[in-house]
């Protein structure tokens, strides 16, 4: 029986960080820093100059980021948010919990990502913002994005929670708007010790409120005294120690990532139709999960697991169809892609700690279900 090859492998990610993490809580421990104090400016420094921000702001975690994002730019009741039908839960409901309305549009098929088309087809007189996200290792068209914003004169957020590191037509993930966001969600390319995120703008307006924001709406130094009704959305130390040993390496665990995918690319594009990777062309990219698409789906995920390769399913059912949503009155065939979608989507083992070869077994695999061996 050869070894399980686990979706992901937290104890072979930690081991290389064990000693670093162990230096953190000790230099934390005798430090009077706990919560936004040196290592959080300093993290904050590192992504503004990394992203080219003109500001970023540490939060506590990607949704943390949205929701201070959002409330920084005062949507709230009787305002549209147009967001995919098909992403992770924040993306929406940040919108629907500042009061405003989560306005789905459906993805391509391509992608998972927010069709620009269909986008433009939701903008009402209410609508105040688009918020495509980035999924699994694409990038929203940002280009078409930011047209539509300028011309219906509508805020651009972009969920880039996953982006850390990503970059397209020579911009950075999250830096196409008015704010990106990023999360440090242990799982994530530049996951962290525990939950963080990071909001990025160049708007000294957006920034300044979101830091008020994100600490019950105290400015700066006056404790006690509340401008505005805030939030506790903020960074602790020991994750911000971490994170400042951790991003040094950012960019080599992405190689990793966007090689691994790469042999999955080149292993299973032969598959195509029967079964769909992700759009070509790594470069880039920040290669979070890599999705593949496949109308037998279930059955190929069981017949994987048989061989002792963990898949993951993301996301299983699209926004519009979760009970949280059910107010907004969708039903099925609402968001046909999206459906789809989370009918056909499954997601291969990809993580920079992968076993040498681990890669090229389950692309073995996965030929096996096509041909002979089923
Ligand atoms: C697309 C997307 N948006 C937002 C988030 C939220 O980030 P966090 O888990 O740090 O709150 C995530 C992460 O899970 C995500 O995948």
């Amino acid at each position: 029986m050869s070894t399980v090859i686990p979706y992901f492998d937290w104890s072979a990610r930690s081991a290389d960080w064990v000693d670093d993490i162990v230096e953190v809580f000790q230099e934390v421990a005798e430090s009077d820093e706990f919560i936004l104090k040196s290592r959080v400016e300093r993290l904050e420094a590192e992504i503004a100059a990394r992203t080219g921000a003109a500001h970023a702001i540490a939060v506590a975690s990607g949704t943390g980021a949205l929701t201070v994002v959002l409330a920084a730019l005062g949507i709230g009741e009787g305002d549209e948010v147009v967001t995919p039908a098909f992403s992770f839960v924040s993306t929406a409901s940040t919108v629907a919990l500042r009061g405003a309305r989560p306005v789905f549009a459906d993805v391509e098929y391509e992608t998972g990502l927010l069709d620009p088309a269909a986008a433009e087809a939701a903008v009402t007189d209410r609508t105040r913002a688009l918020l495509p996200a980035y999924l699994f290792s694409g990038s929203p068209r940002m280009g078409a994005f930011a047209e539509l914003a300028g011309r219906r004169g509508l805020r651009l957020v972009e969920d880039s929670a996953v982006a850390l590191g990503a970059e397209t037509d020579g911009r950075p993930a999250g830096r196409h708007g008015d704010a990106g966001v990023y999360s440090f969600f242990p799982a994530k390319p530049a996951g962290g010790i525990g939950d963080a995120g990071m909001i990025v703008t160049d708007d000294p307006e957006i920034a300044r409120v979101a830091r008020m924001l994100r600490n019950h709406g105290q400015p700066a130094g006056k404790r006690f005294y509340h401008e505005l009704l805030g939030f506790n959305c903020r960074m602790d130390e020991l994750t911000a120690g971490f994170l400042l040993r951790k991003l040094p390496h950012l960019d080599g665990l992405l190689e990793r990532r966007r090689a691994i995918a790469a042999v999955y690319e080149e292993g299973l594009r032969p598959l195509a139709p029967a079964l769909l990777p992700p759009q070509a062309g790594f470069g880039g990219r920040a290669v979070y999960t890599y999705v593949i698409r496949s109308q037998e789906r279930d059955a190929l995920r069981s017949y994987l697991a048989g061989e002792g390769i963990e898949t993951a399913v993301y996301y299983p059912r699209p926004l519009h169809l979760q009970p949280a949503f059910a107010h907004l009155g969708h039903g099925p065939g609402d968001f046909p892609v999206a459906e789809r979608l989370s009918r056909e989507a499954l997601a291969l083992p990809l993580h920079p700690d992968m076993a040498p070869g681990a890669a090229e077994r389950v692309v073995a695999a996965v030929h096996r279900f096509h041909t002979a061996g089923r």
